[in-house]
C-alpha cells in the first residue's frame, strides 16, 4: 500500500510498503528521519511515534495506549506507534507525520 511519510523537516515521501509490514518497518527500510524504533517493533519503546494525518487506522490496543503515555513529543489525539500499524490495502493512502523527537 502507498504510505506517505512526512519527515520532521517537512520532507514528504510516498513509499510502496508491502502488506503485512508495519508502518514503522516501511520507514526504517528506507532510513527515513525521525523514526528510531529502538525495540524493533515490540511495542515497548515508544520511539516509533507518529501522528496520523489521514487514513483509517482504527483504535490503538491497550498495550499501545500504555506506551503512548511515554512518547517524547507532544501526545495528540492522532498519536500512534507506527510499529502497531499493520500495512494492508485498507491503509492505502495513509499519511503520517513523524514528530521532531523520539527521546
Ligand atoms: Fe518500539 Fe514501536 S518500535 S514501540
Amino acid at each position: 500500500a502507498k504510505i506517505t511519510y512526512i519527515e520532521p523537516d517537512g520532507h514528504r515521501q510516498t513509499l510502496d510498503v508491502p502488506d503485512g509490514w508495519s508502518v514503522m518497518e516501511g520507514a526504517i527500510d528506507r532510513e527515513l528521519d525521525g523514526i528510531v524504533a529502538q525495540c524493533g517493533g515490540g511495542c515497548s519503546c515508544a520511539t516509533c511515534h507518529v501522528y496520523v494525518l489521514s487514513g483509517a487506522v482504527g483504535e490503538p490496543g491497550e498495550e499501545e495506549l500504555e506506551m503512548l503515555e511515554l512518547v517524547a513529543a507532544e501526545r495528540k489525539p492522532n498519536s500512534r506507534l507506527s510499529c502497531q500499524l499493520e500495512v494492508s490495502a485498507a491503509l492505502d493512502g495513509l499519511v503520517v507525520q513523524i514528530p521532531q523527537t523520539q527521546y
